[in-house]
């Protein structure tokens, strides 16, 4: 199977995290999200081990709260002693319900209004990623008029497309995303950040792109930002004791992804990165990841009930399910390739090719295309595996379609951590 959490019981049903889906499925309707909690406290404890064992005890993983958002997965953050990183008022003000601390909270995101920062601030968020000049200039303002310091990571675009990197060094120059070295914008963003008095710069940070497979992405953009930081270093007497990688690492969403070893692409990290240092001729500043997608997605799957199977003679066959777009955009937005099971009969023949469906009024609306499952007939369950990131994070109410029920699941027990959305609450703003 795809991952380890995903099996087929003795009546030929799919299981995931040990539990029938499909008796789950009729207990709690559909759409359903289900997510194993046990593997995402596995996937964080193996960044967590990994980062403190190859980059020393002071560095660990943020997670990154734009994967997936509710209080319950803030509520798993906070008692495996992660941080994590935020990017609007909303993940930080559900993070504080959870109870989770926000001084270990990095406070991201290009455009902050005066709001935002006027709510960091007084929520005590640790530090503020600092995208601009615009917003560091807001920031020093608004600290001021409160008295207060705040620690603050200067958001640094390294020139590099992690997909064609050797052929494309310069990529993301112009990235929406913080200040590019290349044109020199990075360094007077840097000496802005150290002449104003309510700022206590502490480092860098940079994000270089999602579903990368190896190292050597992260490993030549740490190159770059350590010779920034030995160039500061140089040229204004600043060093940087954090360095904050941003997330990325790739996951496995179908048999043809590799199937990473998280610990073992942070090692080979490590070891070049530690000895790109040493060739430079700085310490090693405190290394922070912010993983999300390698977090969360593996723990989840989504599953839905068949409503109908059309096939048109000569063409092609779809089968609509009772989701679709609303709870997971990732098709229509990127092409995003998932692995889609038959869950009611999950061991029978895969001879029916066709494309999974939703139930939206438009063509776009698709789960994925071109898959070959066991012919389902309506009122089958159909899953859709790896699916704990960016979907329920970017599900919207498309067609006032509610968005699903998530049911955590841990050491063979489910319970609901979001209740399914109800047509009350799509209406209770409306006055
Ligand atoms: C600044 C930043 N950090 C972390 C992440 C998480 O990336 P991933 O989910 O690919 O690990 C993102 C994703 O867009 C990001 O923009």
């Amino acid at each position: 199977m795809l991952h380890k959490n995903i099996s087929i019981n003795k009546d030929g049903h799919l299981t995931f995290a040990g539990m029938d889906v499909t008796l789950l499925a009729e207990k709690y309707g559909t759409p359903l999200m289900l997510l194993d909690e046990d593997r995402i406290r596995e996937n964080i404890r193996v960044y967590k081990a990994a980062m403190a064992e190859h980059f020393g005890a002071d560095s660990f993983p943020l997670f990154a709260s734009k994967a997936l958002c509710f209080k319950g997965v803030y509520r798993i953050a906070k008692e495996e002693g992660i941080g994590m990183d935020a990017v609007s008022v909303g993940e930080l003000y559900t993070a504080e319900a959870a109870g989770f601390d926000l001084s270990k909270a990095y406070f991201h995101g290009n455009n902050k209004t005066d709001e935002d920062i006027a709510f960091g601030v007084k929520h005590g968020v640790g530090t503020f990623v600092v995208d601009n000049e615009d917003e560091l200039l807001a920031l020093d303002k608004h600290l001021a008029a409160v008295n207060k310091r705040q620690k603050v990571l200067l958001r640094i675009s390294p020139g590099i497309d992690p997909h064609t990197f050797k052929a494309v060094v310069t990529g993301s120059v112009d990235s929406k995303f913080g200040s590019p070295i290349q044109t020199g914008q990075a360094e007077a963003m840097t000496r802005l950040a150290l002449s104003l008095d309510n700022i206590d710069l502490v480092g860098f940070h940079c994000h270089i792109g999602s579903q990368i497979f190896d190292h050597e992405p992260f490993v030549d953009a740490a190159d770059i930002m350590l010779r920034f930081i030995a160039y500061i270093r140089e040229k204004t007497g600043f060093t940087a004791s954090v360095l904050n990688l941003g997330g990325g690492l790739g996951v496995r969403y179908v048999d043809s992804h590799p199937d990473i070893d998280y610990a073992e692409v942070i090692g080979e990290m490590a070891m070049v990165i530690k000895q790109r240092a040493q060739e430079i001729g700085i310490e090693l500043p405190r290394i922070v990841l912010e993983p999300g997608r390698s977090l969360v997605a593996d723990a989840g799957m989504t599953v839905y009930t068949v409503g109908s199977v059309k096939s048109i003679p000569g063409y092609k066959s779809y089968v609509s399910v009772d989701g679709g777009m609303p709870d997971n955009p990732r098709y229509a937005l990127y092409e995003s390739p998932y692995t889609v099971y038959n869950a009611s009969r999950a061991n029978a023949a895969a001879d029916f090719p066709c494309s999974l469906v939703g139930r939206c009024c438009e063509s776009g609306d698709i789960i994925q295309e071109n898959i070959v499952i066991p012919r389902p007939v309506r009122g089958e369950y159909m899953a859709v595996a790896v699916t704990g990131a960016y979907n329920y994070s970017m599900a919207s109410n498309y067609n006032r379609i509610p968005r699903p029920l998530i049911l955590l699941i841990s050491a063979g027990q489910e319970k609901v951590a979001v209740r399914r959305e109800s047509n009350e609450d799509m209406i209770r703003n409306e006055v």
